[in-house]
């Protein structure tokens, strides 16, 4: 395959075969559902993990996108930091600042900037979520971000100050096009402060679920200066992150704007040295998926055949990868619980398992739940202590198998 930033060769990784769209939730199982071929690659020149193919963006993000980040308490908490670390440092004046963000969603992080009177934009694809983040008042448009929206942008406001993003880079496969609407955008001294899940966090955790349509790259410290480089800005810090299962917060300027933090320094040696740049951790990785696919079968199965009623938690996006990849269907999990009202009463993608409404599941709690959502952890468990005290078992796939004992 060809390489997204480099166009040079790449060399395929793993293989997760046909996929559905992870957020495309069924009304009827019956559907016919789209799936494209999930096969992954790395490119050693760029250091950057990839999708070889991915579905047309009108098909993942269109006015039924199911995803709402005000939905995650921590999150919401987690985005009121980010803001102010960088808000409350800048030299300049209130009435000056122009602040965008791109994938902007139901504008929980811009709510934040909103609240200080800072002139801001959001910006997003899918209407729904664009018309979420206008009933707060958060000013938001709707598009995919580019060197020609930038152009739009910058004609109607000016340069920004800060333009922030959170998990939402590694969705544009267009990464170069979107570097040039970062460069044409930013002010002189402006900063482009953005969150990704993190490359050796999902080495390390063999989280492959992060795998999924949306993410057309799993970025780590080398690759996002690798790409940046190519449109003459540079990465000067990088700080890890304990959200989305781990991930990197990335700071790009214009060239010579500011010396490299010493965190980002270390971080860029610690993956020189982990072997980043070699396809050798990757292939590594791919083996252990599929050990881990066995072993999580190995598991559901041995609980089906003890009459155990096993559910899920969370039909997350991340869900649809390991459900598909392992071939888990009803059979297995009778049915997932979810937070977000446009899933509830649906069908997850490819595997079929009803969704229903986490009132729906307290009433009749079963015997295991699956943390699909292993991510937010710390927040359900601590909001389901009743669920545990009624004698739920939880069960992890990441970083390992396991049935919590608590
Ligand atoms: P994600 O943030 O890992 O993509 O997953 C979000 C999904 O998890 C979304 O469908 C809402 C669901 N969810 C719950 O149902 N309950 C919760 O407490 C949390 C944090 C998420
Ligand atoms: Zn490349």
């Amino acid at each position: 395959m060809k390489c997204r930033v480099c166009t040079g060769l790449t060399e395929p990784v793993i293989d997760f075969g046909d996929m559905p769209i992870a957020n495309a939730f069924l009304s009827n199982p019956d559907d016919n559902t789209y799936r494209f071929r999930m096969t992954t690659s790395f490119c050693s020149a760029c250091a950057l993990f990839q999708l070889d193919n991915q579905p047309k963006p009108e098909l993942m993000f269109h006015d039924q996108y199911p995803f709402f980040t005000g939905l995650s308490n921590s999150m919401k908490l987690h985005f009121g930091e980010l803001v102010a670390s960088y808000l409350d440092n800048t030299l300049k004046k209130t009435e000056e600042l122009f602040v965008t963000e791109i994938g902007s969603n139901d504008g929980t992080l811009l709510e934040y900037v909103k609240k200080r009177n800072i002139r801001h934009l959001g910006i997003d694809p899918s209407p729904n979520v664009v018309a979420s983040s206008l009933k707060k008042g958060v000013s938001a448009e709707v598009g995919f971000f580019g060197k020609e929206f930038s152009k739009g942008v910058k004609n109607q406001y000016g340069k920004a100050d800060f333009i922030f993003a959170a998990n939402v880079i590694c969705h544009i496969p267009d990464i170069i096009d979107f570097a040039e609407g970062i460069r044409e955008l930013l002010d002189q001294d402006g900063q482009f402060v953005f969150e990704e899940p993190y490359i050796g966090s999902m080495l390390s955790k063999t989280s492959y679920d992060q795998i999924y349509d949306e993410h057309v790259f799993i970025f780590g410290a080398l690759s996002v200066q690798n790409i940046f480089r190519r449109v003459g800005l540079q990465l000067v810090d990088a700080i890890p992150q304990n959200t989305h299962g781990g991930s990197m917060r990335y700071v790009i300027m214009h060239k010579n704007c500011r010396e490299v933090s010493e965190g980002a320094r270390r971080i860029l040696q610690d993956e020189i040295d982990a072997g980043f740049e070699n396809i050798k951790i990757y292939l590594d990785f791919a083996a252990r998926c599929e050990s881990r696919r066995t072993e999580f079968k190995e598991l559901l199965s041995k609980l089906k055949s003890q009459g155990a009623k096993v559910a899920g938690y969370a039909a997350t996006s991340k869900s649809t990868t390991v459900l598909n990849y392992c071939s888990i269907g009803s059979d297995l999990i009778q049915y997932i619980s979810d937070s977000t009202l446009e899933k509830q009463g649906k069908f997850t993608p490819g595997t079929h398992i009803p969704v229903i409404s986490q009132e729906e599941m307290r009433l009749d709690p079963p015997e295991y739940l699956v943390l699909f959502a292993w991510n937010h952890e710390r927040e359900i468990l601590a909001k389901e202590v009743a669920l545990t005290k009624h004698g739920v078992k939880w069960i992890k796939f990441v970083p390992s198998i396991e049935i919590l004992d608590i």
